[in-house]
């Protein structure tokens, strides 16, 4: 029969106790180290549907954006219905406020979960892959522009990220960014035949997003253009300065006046993380204010910041390592005394939380069990036969040191060596 293979892009990810580098593992840790600065920033969770009505990107991420025009996963549902797999999580959020009427109060929230984007998969880019987000809503310019900073070192600092950097710019106000880009466009259409097919209908649709562009002509002829730096306020050049001078001691900072965001609600200040180790796709983060889009989306005027990171590209370039605890690999040598067997297991598991308890549950000789022990990397083999259940008796054999003898242990004993394990 044909075998199914999972869809292009889409990958498992399967823990394993064998290999701690394994992808899949460094993905489930990078969770957890996330959430825990989360809580740390005292940020709330908020998790809301994987699918949406089409629209609700189409008025938020932008109908120019790569992502709407090109990556949707957009499906007609049994009732003709456009729905889609969400691509990003913001717009969702913020659906989700205006819906519950708390679009006029402050959050701290975040979210993590997995995203869509139909993109050619290679090393960092999936069709389907994780995000966590977090979004500070209500809140205008000012503090919460350091507090998405401070998150970032933090993340940069607990999975021990090798050569971060974080980018930033600012786009400026409306106002601003009209201006630069009536400068851009005029700049630029002179010599519009020398552009790409995708930059020139970027220059209609959506000039900014030019400075994006990975077509080394359209890079050159940028080198002259005019910049935005020179069309911003003195407040958010100082803005840019402040942060970077506040942060710089832990993580090298650089202001990037071309850096524009591929979605088209941000307004003022922007951000990414990248690190050359990641290769092409070098981000793992980025983020930004985007204080229309709640007014954009039917709510209330909402001033708003954000950011998301893409786990994966975190755990191919997390060096944290799991918080070590002592794991028991309990083995129950014949299956007639399985029920006062597991008891034992049962009770024991209650005496200390921050151990682990992984009773075998196949058939099998001891020296299978114990070889699938080791392979697992447990710390101790508890072994209980019919003999050690009659005498109340049970056999403790260390794995971690090859050379240490196993004991034999009255269970009394045993409840005080598995109660002072760490
Ligand atoms: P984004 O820059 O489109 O922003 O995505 C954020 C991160 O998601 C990227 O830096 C990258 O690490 C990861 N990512 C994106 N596409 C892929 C992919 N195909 N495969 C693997 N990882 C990927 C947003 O999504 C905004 N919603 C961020 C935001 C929140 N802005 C304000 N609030």
């Amino acid at each position: 029969m044909e075998k199914i293979h999972s869809l292009t892009g889409m990958m498992d990810l399967i823990s394993s106790k064998a290999d701690k580098e394994d992808l899949s593992n460094k993905v489930f840790l990078t969770e957890k180290l996330l959430k825990s600065i989360f809580e740390n920033f005292s940020i709330s969770e908020i998790r809301t549907p994987a699918l949406e009505d089409t629209n609700l990107f189409k008025r938020s991420v932008g109908d120019t954006s790569d992502i709407v025009n090109k990556e949707l996963y957009s499906f007609l549902d049994k009732n003709k219905k456009s729905i889609t797999l969400r691509p990003e999580g913001t717009a969702s959020v913020i659906r989700s406020l205006i819906e519950k009427k708390i679009d006029g109060d402050t959050h701290k929230l975040w979210y993590l979960g997995p995203m869509w984007r139909y993109e050619r998969p290679q090393k960092g880019r999936y069709r389907q892959f994780y995000q966590a987000g977090v979004e500070m809503l209500g809140y205008e310019e000012g503090i919460s522009e350091f507090e998405m900073i401070s998150i970032i070192c933090e993340i940069n600092r607990e999975l021990r990220i090798e050569n971060p950097v974080i980018k930033i710019n600012h786009l400026g106000s409306n106002e601003t960014k009209k201006n630069f880009c009536d400068a851009l466009i005029k700049y630029l259409k002179p010599m519009k035949s020398d552009l790409g097919e995708k930059d020139i209908a970027r220059l209609e649709k959506n000039p900014l997003r030019i400075l994006d562009t990975k077509d080394p002509n359209t890079q050159k002829i940028l080198e002259k253009a005019p910049k935005i730096s020179n069309f911003l306020p003195e407040s958010s050049i100082k803005m840019l300065n402040v942060i970077k001078d506040t942060f710089s001691k832990d993580c090298e900072i650089n202001i990037d006046y071309s850096l524009v965001r591929g979605l088209d609600y941000y307004t003022g200040f922007v951000f990414e993380a990248v690190s050359s180790n990641l290769g092409a796709q070098d981000a793992y983060l980025g983020g930004g204010r985007y204080d229309g889009l709640c007014k954009q989306l039917g709510g209330k005027e909402l001033p708003a910041i954000g950011m998301a990171m893409g786990i994966e590209r975190l755990a191919l370039l997390s060096n944290a390592v799991e918080e070590t605890k002592s794991s028991i690999s309990f083995i129950i040598i014949s299956s007639t005394i399985a029920a006062n067997a597991y008891k034992i297991a049962h009770d024991l598991r209650s005496l200390n939380k921050k151990i682990s308890i992984d009773v075998q549950l196949s058939e099998g000789s001891l020296k299978s069990k114990l070889r699938r022990a080791n392979k697992d990397n447990a710390d101790y083999a508890v072994i209980i036969g019919e003999d050690e259940l009659e005498s109340g008796d049970v056999i403790v054999k260390s794995l971690s040191d090859q050379n240490s003898e196993q004991s034999n242990m009255k269970l009394n004993d045993l409840r005080d060596f598995i109660s002072n394990l760490k």
